[in-house]
């Protein structure tokens, strides 16, 4: 048995029987990095480290099924930034993650080894479950989110997002989902939406849930109607989910990215205010040590321009680079929500701006299952769009890094696993008509 004869029986639409009874092979391709190769980034600059020469794609054993896990056929997958991280060995190899989870039991155990599976993203089919697996089974078509929490500690039972040892699923746990199979807990498995193909439906979760926890739950922003919000890198992966969110929820959004083809987007998308940040050369560092308030009330002032008033909320993930400038331009009594620091994680701002203004700054990080599910049901009824904008096979995943590590994409880069092309997957294709082929396909368009 072979993961071709996997993909042949999904493809010829085998029954959830049939698949329950397939062979399952023993290795698997996957997309990892070696614990060996872990230093060999030592006194490289972070722009020069290369993720074409740590990522590599190798036949794997296929992991052993815990009780409560699904073992997934990945038809595709997509790269986040935590890929980024992982290949380039920044800001710690992930290794140690590994090494954390092997420690608490005998099934952590089976994930510290000498390479690490990566991708936090993945959409495919439920080929077995583990005996405690009530709500899927085999056949079952699903995206998978990447929130990998223990339900039996405590502290996982509020907003499980704050349990103590929370992880995120092919970054701090190993079998992830740039690879053709994955071992996931159950309660990462969401449906896939019936009408975008594989590629399109595996893209989201990570980046769309992030965003929606951002800016919808009320674990995050909780926007209301008419709210202005200032996106940075609101053509990226969560940015261009976060654009669609404001635009659904009524809001303003004020998008900002680095080209005129990027802006030239966000207006299709529906974004009308844009700011080019390259176009208006704004240096908010003078030197590497001191920022420019200038700078600062240069940006501030363009955004008065465009919409006549300060951003109410700020979606901030840049880092270093913007958080003085997200703080100065935010509005009395705004908000600065974040959830990264791109471009370095010491991050300096004027306090003055934020306490005599009443501001707040207030941080999040991915999105419970709840948050998850939510965004995926968003997804799923045509009312947010994958951000899509290139799909590379599994054995250019390197590539694909290397685009997202050098900031020389749009969106989301899909990757396809088992399945051997785009355009697979497509159940419902009336729905499809009626959310529109070119809506779905907007950011596919730019990207070729
Ligand atoms: N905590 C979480 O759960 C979570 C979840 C998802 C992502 N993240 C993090 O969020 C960040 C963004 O993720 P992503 O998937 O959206 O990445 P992405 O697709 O690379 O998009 C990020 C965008 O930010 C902009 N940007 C980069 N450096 C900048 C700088 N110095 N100043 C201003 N803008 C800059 C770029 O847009 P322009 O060049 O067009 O301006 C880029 O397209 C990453 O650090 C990622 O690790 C965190």
């Amino acid at each position: 048995m072979s993961m071709q004869d996997v993909f042949d029986a999904i493809q010829s639409g085998g029954s959830g029987d049939d698949l329950a009874n397939l062979a399952i092979p023993e290795s698997y391709r996957a997309a990892l990095v070696k614990r060996e190769e872990q230093e060999m980034w030592e006194g490289v600059d972070s722009h020069e480290k290369d993720p074409r020469k740590s990522l590599h794609i190798e036949e794997v054993p296929v992991p052993e099924l815990a009780p409560d896990e699904a073992l997934v056929a990945v038809m595709a997958s997509s790269i986040n930034f935590n890929t980024v991280w992982t290949s380039i060995f920044e800001p710690l190899p992930t290794f140690m993650f590994l090494d954390r989870l092997g420690k608490e039991s005998r099934w952590g155990a089976r994930h510290a080894l000498p390479y690490h599976v990566v991708g936090s993203d993945g959409a495919g089919v439920v080929l077995r479950t583990g005996d405690a697996v009530r709500s899927w089974h085999s056949g079952d078509k699903v995206t998978i989110h990447c929130n990998y929490i223990d339900d039996q500690d405590p502290s996982s039972h509020d907003d499980s997002m704050l349990a103590a040892n929370q992880r995120i699923w092919g970054f701090e746990s190993n079998f992830g989902g740039l690879a053709e199979l994955t071992v996931v807990k159950a309660n990462q498995l969401m449906p896939k939406p019936a009408h975008l193909s594989w590629e399109e439906a595996a893209c989201n979760a990570l980046c769309n849930s992030t965003s929606y926890r951002m800016l919808v739950s009320p674990n995050g922003a909780g926007m209301t109607q008419g709210q202005a919000v200032l996106i940075w890198g609101a053509s990226g992966g969560i940015g261009g989910y976060a654009c669609q969110y404001v635009l659904n929820g009524g809001g303003t959004p004020v998008g900002v990215v680095s080209s005129p083809e990027k802006a030239a987007l966000l207006n299709e998308m529906g974004v009308e205010h844009v700011i080019d940040r390259k176009a208006e050369g704004y240096q908010f560092w003078a030197d590497e040590h001191t920022q420019d308030e200038a700078e600062w009330r240069r940006l501030g002032k363009k955004i008065r321009e465009l919409i006549g008033r300060d951003p109410e909320i700020v979606f901030e993930h840049p880092g270093r680079q913007t958080m003085g400038a997200s703080v100065f331009v935010a509005a009395r009594g705004g908000l600065i929500m974040t959830c990264a620091a791109t471009s370095g994680y010491n991050i300096e701002y004027d306090n003055r701006h934020l306490w005599m203004k009443l501001k707040s700054i207030k941080s999040s990080h991915f999105a419970n299952y709840r948050e998850a599910w939510e965004a995926n049901r968003l997804i799923a009824e045509g009312r947010i769009q994958p951000v899509l904008s290139q799909v590379f096979p599994l054995d250019q995943t390197g590539e694909a890094a290397y685009n997202v590590h050098h900031n020389l994409h749009e969106g989301k880069m899909g990757v396809l696993c088992l399945a051997p092309e785009e355009g697979l997957g497509i159940d419902d294709r009336d729905f499809r008509e009626q959310v529109g082929e070119g809506t779905i396909t907007l950011f596919r368009r730019h990207g070729l």
